[in-house]
Parts: structure tokens; C-alpha cells; sequence
């Protein structure tokens, strides 16, 4: 109910904000986020996705999140996972097509699943991606798809969040995408860790940021950090960006 009401509150602030844009948002919008091209990656996207539908054997999940609103169990056929949890196909192809427009080189992702957001951001290899993963069952179904549909290089750390952002990272980050563990405390947690990594062109994507009344609350108070400039509430998704010749704006846009 609270993402039913969240979404009308959400449509009609994305209609009412229309055409107040940067520059930077606005070719952002028009050249990446609308983008209609039909590219060849989608086919792989399609088939990475086929395989996981079509895998029919089950496996023990580890449940390391908020657990799942679907899964009654912990032992789940490999389809079902790959139909209910993890991205949808329209920003499977968005994820690409931002890896694609922003150039991202270097990027980190909390919350592998069976891999359908890392082979987005990985399949036009310029990438170098590592994701984490705390389930092991989960994560070794991923590695193996990835290597099937020609990502082998995809670094998957078998791990902890926590455990992974207690160290400084190895790189510098030009994307994060937080995708698992939806709850305010651990998402503000996850956002000062990382804040400290960032770069002038790095983007946050916040996953699920209506996905509960405390979700949302992180999401407003990351907005508002002061080493924030631009946000953009995509409703799925909540973008972050630090670019500091950007006055501070917060942007509503249905992609
Ligand atoms: C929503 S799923 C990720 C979906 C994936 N990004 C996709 O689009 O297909 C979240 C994943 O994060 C993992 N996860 C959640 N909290 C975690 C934590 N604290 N440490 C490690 N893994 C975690 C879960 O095991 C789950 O597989």
C-alpha cells in the first residue's frame, strides 16, 4: 500500500517538474534515459536471462537482506529466483545504457543475486565490475552465467557488505549501484562508508527507494547531504551525484 500511494504522490511531482533541468540532466534525460536505440547488447541481456529462466534446478538461498516478501522457503528453483528478485528487464537495459553514456570504468555493486543488474553494467566489457555477493550458492550460480554469456572478468566477492566496505576500496569507484539489505539504518551506513571513495563523476544508484516509509527517509536524507548535488528520484531507482560545478538540485523524473 505505502508503494501504491508513494507512486501517485510520485507521478504527479514528476509531471509538475517536468522541464526544470541542468544541462547536465537534461542530455542525461534526452540522450540516455529516453534512448530508444534497439542495441545489440539487448539480445545478450535477453539471452543472460533466458538461461536463468530456464534453469530448473533449486538451490538453498542464505538470506542475507530484509529476507524476500515472495519466498516462503529457503530452497528455491533458479527460475523462480531469476522471476521474482533482481531487475526488471526495462532497467536491465537502462543500467546498460547509463554504463554506456556515462563511460563507467570502474564499478561496484552491493547485491549480486544471479547477476542480472552485474551482466548489464559488464557486457560492454569497458566496465570492470565487482559485486557482492553473501549468499554462496546464489553467487556461484552468477559467476557461472556470467562466464556463460562471456563475462568471466566480473570479480565476484563472496562476502559480507559490511565486511567488504570496512576496508577502503581498491579503486575508484565511477558507479555504485546498492541493490540488497533495504533498510534505512544499513543504507545511510553503506552511504557514509562510500562517501569518502567517490569522485567529482561518481554516481550512487539507490535501489528500492520506496520500498518502505524508512527507505524513503534514507533516501531524503542522502539527498540532502551537503557533499550531494544533484538527486534524481526515478521512483525505482534514487540517483546520486557529487558534481560540484552543479548548483544543488533535486530532479523527479519517470524513466
Ligand atoms: C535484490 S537482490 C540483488 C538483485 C540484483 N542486483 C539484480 O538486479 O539482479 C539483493 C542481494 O543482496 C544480497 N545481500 C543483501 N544484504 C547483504 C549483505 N549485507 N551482505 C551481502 N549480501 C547481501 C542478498 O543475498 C541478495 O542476493
Amino acid at each position: 500500500m505505502y508503494q501504491i500511494v508513494s507512486f501517485i504522490k510520485f507521478f504527479f511531482r514528476s509531471i509538475k517538474l517536468h522541464g526544470v533541468h541542468s544541462p547536465f540532466v537534461f542530455q542525461l534525460e534526452t540522450k540516455c534515459f529516453k534512448d530508444k536505440t534497439n542495441y545489440p547488447e539487448y539480445k545478450q541481456l535477453e539471452t543472460y536471462n533466458n538461461i536463468l529462466s530456464e534453469n530448473k534446478k533449486t538451490i538453498t538461498v542464505t538470506d542475507f537482506g530484509q529476507g524476500s516478501r515472495i519466498f516462503k522457503n529457503n530452497t528455491r528453483k533458479i527460475a523462480d529466483i531469476a522471476k521474482h528478485a533482481g531487475i526488471s528487464k526495462k532497467r536491465q537495459r537502462l543500467l546498460f545504457r547509463m554504463a554506456n553514456y556515462l563511460q563507467f570504468k570502474n564499478t561496484l555493486e552491493l547485491g549480486t543475486s544471479l547477476g542480472k543488474a552485474t551482466v548489464a553494467l559488464a557486457i560492454n566489457k569497458q566496465n570492470k565490475v565487482r559485486t557482492v555477493e553473501g549468499c554462496q550458492n546464489t553467487a556461484a550460480v552468477a559467476k557461472s552465467t556470467l562466464k556463460e554469456i562471456g563475462c568471466p572478468d566480473v570479480t565476484i566477492l563472496n562476502d559480507s557488505f559490511e565486511k567488504v566496505l570496512d576496508e577502503p576500496l581498491i579503486f575508484k569507484p565511477d558507479c555504485i549501484y546498492i541493490d540488497g539489505n533495504h533498510n534505512k539504518e544499513d543504507t545511510l551506513k553503506y552511504f557514509h562508508k562510500l562517501l569518502p571513495q567517490v569522485h567529482n563523476d561518481t554516481v550512487l544508484i539507490f535501489d528500492d527507494i520506496y520500498w518502505s516509509k524508512d527507505m524513503t527517509k534514507a533516501w531524503k536524507e542522502i539527498a540532502d547531504h551537503p557533499k550531494v548535488t544533484v538527486s534524481i528520484d526515478t521512483f525505482y531507482w534514487g540517483l546520486i551525484f557529487f558534481r560540484k560545478e552543479q548548483e544543488k538540485q533535486s530532479f523527479t523524473i519517470w524513466v
